[in-house]
């Protein structure tokens, strides 16, 4: 099965989209680990181990085309961050650049009558209204339950009860 030079470079572009945003949340993992925010740096450690997953995906997706996938080098990501709130908003921002990107893949393989690649692609279009969802409703909490020392307390609360729901890789 054959693939267009222009989806070859959309997956491949992709990767390294994954590795930069698993590289970025191990760096957002780093700054709160070194504040005191334990709950937000264990729900960023496997937030940054769910993006390599992805990037995974894309390598086996391509490898298995026989189109053998480039393995990105990664951008040193920002090791410091003004608060929590502001990494979970970047964190929201990331997520809606990437689901754009997925999105402009699906309409690449619709145009391009490339089934095999719209049905990959499908499970990410559904793990992205997850992913921006996940941010949004932290991102509410800023607002609904403050931002003082207590309030990010809880918050920090909040992010470590999240990061023990088991990632959904897709794997099977
Ligand atoms: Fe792999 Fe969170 O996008």
């Amino acid at each position: 099965m054959k693939i267009s030079p222009k989806m070859k470079k959309a997956l491949n572009d992709q990767t390294e989209l994954e590795a930069n945003a698993s590289n970025t949340y191990l760096a957002m993992a780093s700054w709160c680990e070194i504040t005191g925010y334990e709950g937000s740096a264990a729900f960023f450690y496997v937030q940054a181990e769910e993006e390599r997953q992805h990037m995974l995906k894309f390598v086996h997706y391509l490898n298995d085309l026989g189109v053998s996938a480039k393995i990105p080098g990664t951008k040193s990501p920002a090791s410091n961050f003004k608060s929590l709130e502001t990494i979970i908003k970047t964190a929201l921002n990331n997520e809606q650049i990437v689901t754009k990107a997925i999105h402009n893949m699906v309409e690449i393989a619709q145009k391009e009558k490339d089934h095999s690649t719209y049905a990959f692609l499908e499970w990410f279009v559904n793990e992205q209204v997850e992913e921006e969802k996940k941010f949004e409703t932290v991102l509410q909490k800023f607002g609904l339950i403050g931002r003082d020392k207590l309030a990010i307390n809880e918050i920090d609360k909040i992010l470590n009860t999240m990061s023990a729901i088991p990632i959904d890789t897709g794997a099977a």
